[in-house]
């Protein structure tokens, strides 16, 4: 995801799961051809598996990513075949390429033929008046025959023309039964449904009718969240408090603020470690007035520590 999901963000996410699967947010192909690659490719060993998400039709410049992604140790390289902002239509990526089938069907051949890792597609159920199963389909069934054989299907359309990039993740209305009947008529493929999708009860009943679950926002918003699928899903009885997450974070702070980075850099992807918590104003109201700004001192970082033992505290009394 744009803005979130960069280096640190991932960094600790992979601190509350060690199971999932992480994306990289989209990078055009051409920034990562042309762009600082340290700045914008390079990851921490301890964020695998990771997949680097790419933006592009160029079937080139997808075929020089694929091998760069593979060399630098990416375990997976997905195209975005589902974002419908203006300038990633302008740049001819994104969503509106579900319109050209066969343009996607050749560049995935090439990334295929590129690389060792997997390819695969993150796409939309439609886009403007289509929403079809025989249409969405025949994409898919291009796309997998030239290689891609998992798919992560945002089960709503996009609408190209009219929405924000916010409104298209609102107000096309969620299809799942689409994206299921999908898996049905293509069982060799690893479908992946995304969208909307908020707790563990959810997550088990996708399982039963797909292959894996995509969650985007609800990570986000409420990072936790990640440490309960850890537990529910992936049976790990052994899942760090928020705390704990806490005290490794402060560590990484630190080593990283050596190398130059800043420490809203990394803080700001924590704000909702305390959704729906005890302490979650407190926790927000102190990385606001103390470690959003670019110029944070990271000697407030070790009062954060104190706020989470006593949130932690103020919990378990409560639960
Ligand atoms: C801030 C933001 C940034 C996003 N960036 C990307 C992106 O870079 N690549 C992508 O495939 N989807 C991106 N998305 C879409 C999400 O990956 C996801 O498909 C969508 O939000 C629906 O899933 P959710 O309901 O679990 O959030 C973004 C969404 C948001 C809100």
């Amino acid at each position: 995801m744009m803005d979130c999901t960069d280096r640190h963000g991932r960094y600790f996410l992979r601190l509350l799961s060690k199971n999932v699967m992480l994306y990289t947010e989209m990078v055009a192909t051409k920034s990562a051809i042309h762009g600082d690659r340290k700045k914008i490719l390079s990851f921490n060993e301890i964020e695998k598996p990771l997949g680097l998400q790419v933006g592009g039709s160029d079937k080139k410049e997808l075929s020089l990513v694929s091998k760069i992604a593979e060399d630098l140790g990416y375990d997976e390289i997905n195209i975005n075949l589902g974002c419908p902002s203006k300038k990633v239509q302008k740049n001819k990526f994104g969503a509106c390429l579900i319109k050209e089938p066969d343009l996607v069907a050749e560049c995935i051949n090439e990334m295929v033929n590129s690389c060792k890792i997997p390819v695969s597609a993150k796409t939309r159920i439609g886009f403007d008046d289509i929403e079809d199963f025989n249409y969405l389909n025949s994409f898919i069934k291009k796309i997998s025959d030239s290689g891609c054989k998992i798919i992560i299907l945002h089960a709503r359309k996009a609408i190209l023309k009219g929405l924000s990039p916010k409104e298209n993740l609102k107000v096309p209305k969620l299809n799942y039964p689409m994206v299921y009947e999908i898996k049905k008529e293509n069982n060799n493929l690893e479908i992946i449904i995304n969208g909307g999708i908020t707790d563990c009860f959810q997550i088990k009943d996708h399982l039963k009718k797909c292959d894996g679950v995509m969650i985007g926002r609800a990570i986000y918003q409420n990072p936790y969240f990640l440490a309960d699928i850890e537990n529910e899903i992936f049976d790990n009885t052994d899942v760090p408090t928020r705390s704990e997450i806490t005290e490794k974070l402060v560590e990484y702070v630190k080593d990283e603020v050596k190398k130059g980075t800043r420490v809203n850099q990394i803080m700001r992807h924590t704000v909702g470690l305390y959704h729906g918590k005890t302490g979650a104003n407190k926790w927000r109201r102190y990385l606001s007035d103390n470690m959003m700004a670019r110029d944070s001192d990271f000697q407030k970082v070790h009062h954060i520590m104190e706020i989470a033992q006593n949130n932690e505290k103020a919990n378990q009394t409560i639960s």
